[in-house]
């Protein structure tokens, strides 16, 4: 029957069986998905398992530390982190059209993850083993889909192996792959990682880099993290976590307005809250969310991040809409 336990179980002896006594790496990108295939493949063959997290910069606050600190505190895994910020930042001074940003973070994340992945596999070798499996968060919906949707498809080539030189030959483990998200929520739990990581909302792979309209810098990120860190927090004490599929915020970078902060005249950029509810992300509705709630979010974004006088709502449905702006 199923149970969690049975699917932790279960997934652990497959994983053994499938890897032996060889070396696994595994990318961790902060997402859910990945996180739990991690943990499982930990749980199955500990030490051999070696994860690379690469930080672009481009990630919501606290997320960096979740990776390092937390996860590692839940699953004792051994982590590879690569400080990327300035490089990607560097790649992306001057471009403001979203699809030219999203071919250079994911061209960038390829090299700094193939660089990462080739000194483990150097490191490795050095102690006499050779790296042979790449640990992938494919789910269910992926696999049946297969590349179909047009964001998924996106991170998924982040973390392929088709990224990666001909010369690293992996064989892939993918402990998910029969499971939907809900239920690789449930395997996280029972592995023990905490909620923050668990019930995450979907995050793009090209992060808050196309959550910025215009150009990406390091002073519009530090902003819109700000911006972003409110509205969760104040969707999380409202108890709405579970009931939106995921609310981007998103930062209007080449739109200025008039207003009045304190006694001064500003002209300031809006953000977007964008709440959706959603099955599967193919399509999706505008969250109706409480005006008390959508309040307390403005008013706070406007008195914390000084740069931000105005604070909309988008009321797209997808389509026409797609969830991100970019
Ligand atoms: P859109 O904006 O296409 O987004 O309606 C659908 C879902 O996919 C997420 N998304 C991405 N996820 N890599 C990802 O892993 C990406 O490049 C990407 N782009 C969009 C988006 O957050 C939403 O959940």
């Amino acid at each position: 029957s199923w149970t969690t336990q049975n699917v932790v179980e279960e997934s652990v002896r497959a994983v053994r069986a499938q890897v032996g006594d060889k070396r696994v790496i595994c990318g961790l990108s902060g997402g859910v998905d990945s996180a739990v295939a991690a943990a499982l493949v930990q749980r199955a063959v500990g030490d051999q398992l070696t994860c690379v997290f690469v930080d672009h910069g481009l990630l919501r606050e606290g997320e960096p530390q979740q990776v390092e600190k937390d996860f590692v505190a839940a699953t004792g895994v051994q982590l590879k982190v690569v400080d990327a910020q300035q490089r990607f930042l560097t790649a992306l001074a001057g471009v403001s059209d979203p699809e030219q940003k999203r071919k250079i973070i994911g061209r960038e994340f390829i090299r700094v993850f193939e660089q990462a992945a080739a000194e483990v596999v150097a490191e490795a070798g050095a102690h006499g083993a050779q790296v042979e499996y790449l640990v992938q968060g494919t789910l269910y919906p992926d696999v049946v889909e297969s590349g179909g949707g047009t964001g998924t498809a996106n991170i998924k080539s982040h973390h392929n192996v088709g990224g990666l030189p001909d010369d690293l030959q992996f064989q892939l483990v993918e402990p998910l792959r029969r499971l939907f998200k809900d239920e690789v929520r449930k395997v996280g739990e029972e592995l023990g990682l905490p909620a923050e990581i668990v019930w995450r909302q979907p995050f793009p792979g090209p992060g808050l880099g196309i959550r910025i309209v215009g150009e990406v810098t390091a002073e519009r990120l530090e902003l819109l993290r700000k911006a972003d860190a409110i509205a969760r927090e104040e969707l999380t004490r409202a108890g709405l976590d579970r009931d939106i599929w995921q609310c981007p915020v998103v930062l209007l970078a080449d739109v200025r307005s008039v207003g009045v902060q304190g006694d001064a005249r500003t002209y300031g950029h809006p953000v977007v809250l964008r709440p959706v509810s959603s099955e599967d992300a193919m399509t999706a509705d505008w969250s109706r969310l409480p005006y008390d709630v959508l309040a307390r979010i403005s008013t706070r974004i406007t008195n914390e991040v000084p740069q931000v006088n105005r604070v909309v709502l988008d009321v797209t449905s997808k389509p026409p809409g797609t969830i991100e702006w970019e």
